[in-house]
């Protein structure tokens, strides 16, 4: 089960359209780099949302291989489905992270972006991850810390009013900073942790923020207490700022590498 933003078609377009930026797509390949997909590999993409992740994976385990992911969307279902058409090693469907529906030692690797920060119950989430991977199996999970955000704006008591409405979109708006501990305790050995910065000193349409904008704007009415009105003065400002010149915005990603040890540590 998930709180916050509920991805259906809209929402899963705006996040199609913000995952194509150069931020997203180099954020993408330090996730490959990290995950390693091998030719004759069995991965699975926990919350697939638009799809170009396992697109990705695909290529790289080859027809030998196979990518499964689950996803509760219906829309991200439909837009990974359409990604990956003409590719009958992906198998793509419905699923919540919580309850996977693959048997027990299923998978060489697992990569979840983006997701956990979502799910309620990431201590089940986390404990299915490790089920379903084979011992020595890895794993690559990544989210974000929203403290971590430095965004400038002339009016500083209206940033902070929008984005504290903000950290409803989800329910665990700063998970990253819990993940060492909620991993290790989920049975796993840590290999690898790496923070990845998501940095926009301009405006630019190709970025991350840019895209973000519209995205913030479009949730925060009617969350702890931000209006319309008040929603669409923050975005107007942050693009005045960025025509002259003044535009600051950087975040943090945290991506965490993980084992299954050989042997279980369960006992
Ligand atoms: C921000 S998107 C990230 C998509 C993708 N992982 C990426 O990074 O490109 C979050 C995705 O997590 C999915 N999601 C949210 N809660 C979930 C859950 N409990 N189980 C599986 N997927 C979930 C959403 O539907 C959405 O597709």
């Amino acid at each position: 089960m998930s709180t916050g933003i509920q991805y259906d078609e809209a929402w899963s377009w705006r996040v199609e359209a913000i995952y194509t930026t150069s931020d997203v797509v180099a954020q993408r390949q330090a996730v490959l780099s990290a995950l390693e997909p091998c030719p004759g590999e069995r991965v699975l993409d926990i919350g697939f949302g638009p799809g170009f992740l396992a697109r990705e994976i695909a290529a790289a385990v080859g027809t030998g291989g196979a990518v499964h992911g689950i996803d509760t969307s219906e829309s991200m279902l439909a837009l990974s489905q359409r990604r990956c058409a003409g590719l009958p090693w992906v198998a793509l469907r419905l699923g919540d992270a919580a309850q996977l529906p693959y048997p027990d030692g299923y998978f060489d690797a697992a990569v979840s972006t983006q997701v956990y920060e979502y799910v309620v119950d990431v201590t089940a989430a986390l404990r299915e991850l490790q089920r379903v991977l084979r011992p020595g199996g890895r794993a690559v999970v990544l989210d974000t810390d929203w403290d971590s955000i430095v965004w400038h704006a002339a009016n500083q008591v209206r940033m902070d009013r929008v984005l504290a409405a903000f950290t409803e979109h989800c329910a665990h708006p700063y998970l990253a900073r819990t993940l060492v501990p909620r991993l290790r305790q989920a049975g796993f050995t840590s290999s690898r942790s790496l923070v990845f910065p998501l940095f926009n000193p301009r405006y630019d349409a190709d970025t991350y923020s840019h895209g973000i904008i519209d995205f913030i704007a479009a949730f925060v009415p009617g969350h702890r207490g931000v209006t319309e009105a008040e929603a669409q003065a923050w975005a107007d400002e942050l693009r005045q700022l960025g025509q002259n010149g003044d535009y600051f915005f950087s975040l943090n990603r945290y991506l965490f590498c993980v084992e299954k040890p050989a042997t279980s540590l369960a006992g």
